[in-house]
């Protein structure tokens, strides 16, 4: 209730500074938005937010906090240095889920239960994510996006090279397209890239050798990480790693992307920012398809912005929170960013082929969550995980990779 005081306080302030009358403006208002979108695609959509920003709360002014790496490996461990230099940006990106609690728990944000109720969100978020989003009965961000995570994007044409004009119906047939493109010549068919892109082909993986209900419960306690199962998955990851660029551990996503652009790669497993990417990057004709063996499963993440406990525009930072929950501004950034609007009421239309696909998938999907990307996994997880990637990079050892994901699992499940 005190921080709903505050804030009605707060935005009247920076109502009133802008209507004030006086010949000289006041000087603008800084917000500080901070996220990992910093290139490509990604900077499109953030771009195309600001500008929507500009419109809707004028006098204010945005401040790029971005901190450049995919998945936001270096932003996340910038923002904790200045959470600790108690210099936090006004608001910062979160996945929402197991990542956001987190933060919550930390007490870095604040409670914004109030503005759902004022800006009327609950009828238009989807009420399973409202779920996802609510801790102890409390939201404490806003969802910008919704994103998928296990897509399979495509270059047609070297995929015609080596006679491939449909996509594999499971993943034996995939494997087999693979073979045929390192037998017409494709070094590297599978493009790959760092730790947590590989954490999210093993993903993939798991969702297809487990099934969806047990590929979630390896987050929640249910599904045991030591199973035949796992063993079985982590086989067929070492597989898809044997069809790839050798150099995977030093590429960030974009590199990894740029081999699939250039026709050195034939495929790459990646969410769907990589569909606005390869657009942004002259690269329209992609082809995609659902992870083979996923079935109707959405890999689900969504991106959200959070208000910092210590913010210093309060005001100004309710407005962008308030930009990125609204309708149009959802649409403005999903269409640029490749994601699909978390909120049910915008329409389809302007969104590309393949994000009008995803919105219809995400309707009728069976949902699972990422770790990659916080859905599933708090950061302390996410990053034991990544390291035992690293490592199994270096030297694949199946048993060892294995006993690192359950230990991982042992230390960070909650309950
Ligand atoms: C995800 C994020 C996406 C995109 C991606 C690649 O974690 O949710 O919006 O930024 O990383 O960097």
């Amino acid at each position: 209730m005190r921080m709903v005081a505050v804030l009605a306080a707060a935005t009247l302030l920076a109502a009133s500074a802008c209507g004030s009358g006086h010949d000289d403006p006041p000087p603008p208002s800084t917000v500080e938005v901070f996220s990992w979108w910093a290139e490509g695609g990604e900077k499109a959509g953030l771009d195309a937010l600001v500008a929507r920003f500009g419109t809707d709360c004028p006098g204010q002014r945005f401040e790029n906090g971005a901190v450049a790496g995919g998945a936001g490996v270096n932003a996340k461990q910038a923002l904790t240095e200045r959470m600790v230099r108690h210099d936090p940006p006004d608001t910062f990106q979160a996945h929402a889920g197991a990542e956001l609690l987190d933060y919550i728990d930390a007490g870095q944000v604040e409670d914004l239960t109030a503005y759902y109720a004022d800006w009327g969100l609950r009828d238009v978020l989807p009420a399973r994510l409202i779920d996802d989003l609510t801790v102890r009965d409390k939201i404490y961000s806003v969802p910008a996006d919704i994103h998928r995570a296990n897509v399979v994007w495509t270059n047609p044409s070297v995929l015609a090279g080596a006679g491939i004009t449909t996509p594999p119906k499971d993943l034996p047939a995939f494997l087999g397209d693979l073979a045929k493109l390192k037998a017409a010549g494709v070094e590297a068919p599978l493009a790959l890239g760092r730790d947590w892109t590989q954490l999210m082909l093993l993903e993939s993986v798991l969702i297809t050798d487990l099934g969806a209900d047990r590929f979630a419960g390896l987050f929640t306690g249910a599904t045991d990480w030591k199973g035949a199962p796992v063993t079985k998955a982590i086989g067929d990851f070492a597989t898809l790693l044997d069809y790839g660029n050798p150099d995977r551990d030093s590429l960030d996503w974009p590199q990894a992307e740029r081999l699939l652009i250039d026709g050195k790669a034939g495929y790459q497993l990646m969410g769907d920012w990589a569909a606005a990417d390869l657009t942004a990057k002259g690269f329209p004709g992609y082809g995609w398809f659902t992870f083979p063996g996923n079935g109707n499963t959405f890999q689900w993440l969504a991106d959200s912005f959070t208000l910092s406990t210590g913010a210093t525009n309060i005001g100004g930072t309710e407005c962008w929170l308030k930009t990125v929950s609204s309708a149009a501004g959802q649409q403005v950034f999903n269409e640029a960013k490749g994601s699909i609007p978390a909120r049910t009421d915008v329409p389809a239309a302007g969104f590309s082929p393949y994000q009008q696909s995803a919105m219809t998938d995400w309707k009728s999907a069976v949902q699972v969550p990422s770790c990659a990307h916080g859905s599933a996994c708090s950061q302390g997880w996410q990053s034991a995980v990544n390291a035992a990637l690293r490592a199994y990079s270096a030297a694949p050892d199946a048993g060892t990779l294995q006993a690192a994901l359950a230990d991982a699992a042992t230390r960070f499940i909650r309950s």
